[in-house]
């Protein structure tokens, strides 16, 4: 049996589609002073699975999923896999200065402690956030799903990373396009703020697809789109799989020329084109 979370409804759905398997029905709201409520209606298997994004609104979806995964527990359930596509608070996978939470890790404790017994993510911040698990964690990749997207809608691109981290991706959908692939150098300033290294690329007349795991206020790709522009390409096609979107980051990312952005479902948004229910799918069905 399949539960949505309030963040993942239609995703929830969609697997429960492709598996032939039950969606649970979920009374989730707020009370006027903001608390989360929620009710799981109907009978409960020995094992359910419960699917919920941890984007913004980050505390309430991840109180949510806490309330869901112990009252599964308390009403029966033996077993509960939590599939949290996109895995809130991961940027914080370190004390980068004395006294900071470990939030990610906090995070991984606090999902033991609700009863879940196995974890699911798409495309974490870092894949060393899995060890802060001391139950199966497992990280899962869409780009191969935003490469099989994409290929069909370029010829012969070139494909960038905005920074070194995101280079992997940039080689996995270069492998699975055809194409060639290179990565610009990238230095965070602050949160809002990051500045990236001028380089030259053989974009002149060609089209380029930016890949990323993230866009968050949207400044990495903003800097990546106006470089290659600038170097003559001719198509801008920009692909993530978190479509976190700050505040206008689509408007700022649109204005510098980009003629498409295309990420998964991992958190609703209205460029979340491309589903990652079969890589879930897929995910559940090993034992
Ligand atoms: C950084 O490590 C990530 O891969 C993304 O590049 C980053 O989160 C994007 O942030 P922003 O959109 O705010 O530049």
């Amino acid at each position: 049996m399949i539960i949505g979370g309030s963040a993942s409804q239609n995703l929830a759905a969609k697997v429960a589609n492709l598996l032939h398997d039950r969606l649970c029905p979920i009374e989730t709201h707020k009370f006027p002073d903001g608390e989360r409520y929620i009710r799981i209606k109907g009978e409960i298997p020995d094992e359910v699975v419960v699917i919920q994004s941890t984007g913004y609104p980050q505390d309430e979806n991840f109180m949510e999923l806490f309330l869901i995964i112990k009252t599964l527990k308390d009403i029966g359930a033996d077993k509960v896999k939590a599939v949290i596509p996109y895995l809130g608070y991961s940027r914080q996978d370190k004390r980068f200065k004395p006294g900071e939470a470990v939030s990610v890790k906090i995070i991984a404790e606090l999902l033991e402690a609700a009863g879940a017994d196995e974890v699911f993510s798409v495309n974490l911040h870092e894949h060393n956030i899995i060890k802060f698990f001391n139950i199966p964690a497992h990280e899962l990749s869409a780009i191969p799903l935003l490469a099989k997207h994409l290929s069909p809608m370029v010829d012969d691109p070139i494909i960038v990373a905005p920074d070194k981290g995101a280079l992997a991706h940039a080689k996995t959908m270069a492998e699975i396009i055809g194409c060639e692939y290179d990565y610009m150098e990238k230095v965070r300033i602050s949160p809002e703020k990051v500045e990236t290294r001028l380089k030259s690329f053989d974009v002149e007349g060609r089209s380029a697809i930016i890949v990323d795991d993230i866009i968050s206020t949207g400044g990495t790709i903003v800097n990546a789109a106006r470089i290659l522009r600038s170097q003559g390409a001719n198509d801008i096609k920009v692909a993530c799989v978190h479509a976190v979107l700050v505040d206008d980051a689509l408007l700022k990312i649109f204005s510098v020329g980009v003629d498409d952005v295309i990420a998964t479902d991992t958190i609703k948004s209205e460029v979340s084109r491309v589903s990652v229910a079969p890589l879930i799918v897929e995910a559940l069905k090993w034992d």
